[in-house]
């Protein structure tokens, strides 16, 4: 103790000859105030610019050397019986071991989890806790820890330090071990909100394509041309979109609207939709109907995109020539406008019941020729620029055996 004192800056305890009580004790008291304000600053300088792991990490390895022990870890609390905690970091006197997970049954950490306040063992430790085969095989003696406790008050986690010798209560390390503790309480408490999030973000994810998932089956079974059509121009659409820059988020939404963009269609007889020959205006505009009937069917789910308004306004062009609406220009989606030049330029390389496939050259060709008044400039220039560098439908285009397909053209279909 004198020595570490003297350390401090206590000198005038050797050097006076005779000193009063009074004075030793508070020389002795400022010295230890300021070796645990320095050990406090020395921690806090090399934990202070990380984050995640490496704090954990950071904190252990600068901990037990403040503290002069030899062992730290920090653990965070695992919410299923049997409780246990799991490391989070842990030093072992030379180096950073591999984290575990163990039972807190008969362990210290039980009595500083489920009291939820510090506890200081200064020796036995392994009488204490025979139990813990751990700590008895690493020969601890001694252990100080503290709960981590998040903004709700609920305990967490735990930090503790322990020895192979005998470790004296002392203010200084309770203090920097309940300071540290609260910094790492509150690392920890946002390392779970992160976790919770991405969980949530995930359920959601697997959510929405489940939803997807069933409706494209329910398309599948009807039609298996639109179905086949419909992943083809996701694809494809999904492309345009990154390659115009649009931020991820915003493509996941046109990918997924693609996948179902032609749900409607469930609605039109197959008869209707496979008919060889011309359709009469009662059965075109019956067709027509399908991007609202996919609207009206999408509108009740509420996905974190525009889904339904994307599926809705598939089929409406620049110029205001397109449906159900006739809106023009940016009143039509982003979304929309590149799924329309992407829907036509599959429909137009596919086959069909009812006709042949017209080939990429004249879907460019058809592209290139309604660029600002049909399509969107961005979205064709984009998917020119694909096509160019050899992008190519990947999904087989005729789910349907050959044969039984009329042939010749019907220009009037390539987009509905
Ligand atoms: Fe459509």
């Amino acid at each position: 103790m004198a020595q570490r004192v003297v350390r401090g800056g206590a000198q005038d305890y050797l050097f006076k000859g005779r000193i009063e009580s009074r004075l030793l004790g508070r020389s002795i008291r400022y010295a230890m105030e300021r070796q645990t304000v320095k050990t406090f600053r020395d921690i806090f300088e090399r934990t202070a610019a990380v984050i995640g792991d490496d704090f954990f990490r950071s904190l252990v390895s600068h901990l037990a050397s403040a503290l002069r022990v030899r062992y730290a870890l920090v653990a965070r609390f695992v919410d299923r019986p049997p409780p246990r905690a799991r490391t989070l970091a842990f030093w072992t006197g030379q180096e950073h071991g591999e984290n575990f997970e163990y039972l807190l049954a008969g362990t210290p950490c039980e009595q500083v989890v489920s009291g939820g306040e510090r506890r200081h063992y200064p020796e036995g430790l392994k009488e204490l806790f025979c139990e813990d085969t751990k700590l008895v095989n690493l020969g601890a003696e001694s252990f100080l820890g503290t709960p981590l406790i998040n903004s709700q008050g609920h305990v967490i986690g735990h930090l503790c330090v322990f020895d192979d010798k005998v470790m004296y209560a002392e203010s200084w390390r309770n203090s920097i071990i309940k300071i540290f503790a609260a910094r790492a309480g509150a690392e920890l408490e946002r390392l779970l909100a992160e976790e919770a999030l991405r969980w949530s973000e995930e359920k959601l994810r697997q959510m929405v394509q489940g939803i997807i998932g069933a409706i494209m089956s329910m398309v599948e079974v009807g039609d298996p041309y639109t179905s086949g059509h419909q992943k083809r121009v996701a694809l494809l659409a999904t492309a345009i979109g990154q390659r115009i820059g649009l931020p991820e988020e915003q493509v996941q939404g046109l990918h997924y609207a693609a996948l179902i963009h032609d749900l409607g269609k469930i609605y039109v007889p197959a008869q209707i939709l496979n008919k060889p020959g011309r359709l009469n205006d009662i059965e075109f505009n019956l067709i027509k109907m399908h991007s609202k009937v996919g609207y009206d069917i999408l509108k009740t789910v509420d996905f974190p995109w525009p889904v339904a308004d994307i599926v809705v306004q598939h089929h409406e062009r620049v110029d205001g020539s397109g449906y159900p609406n006739g809106l023009i220009g940016t009143d039509i989606l982003l979304e929309s406008r590149i799924l329309a030049v992407a829907d036509v330029v599959e429909a137009m390389t596919s086959h069909r019941p009812y006709r042949q496939a017209l080939g990429l050259d004249r879907a460019l060709q058809e592209i290139q020729q309604g660029r600002g008044n049909l399509y969107d400039p961005k979205a064709v220039d984009a998917c020119l620029e694909l096509i160019r560098e050899g992008y190519r439908f990947d999904i087989v285009a005729d789910p349907i055996r050959k044969g039984n397909r009329r042939k010749g053209l019907q220009l009037n279909r390539w987009t509905l």
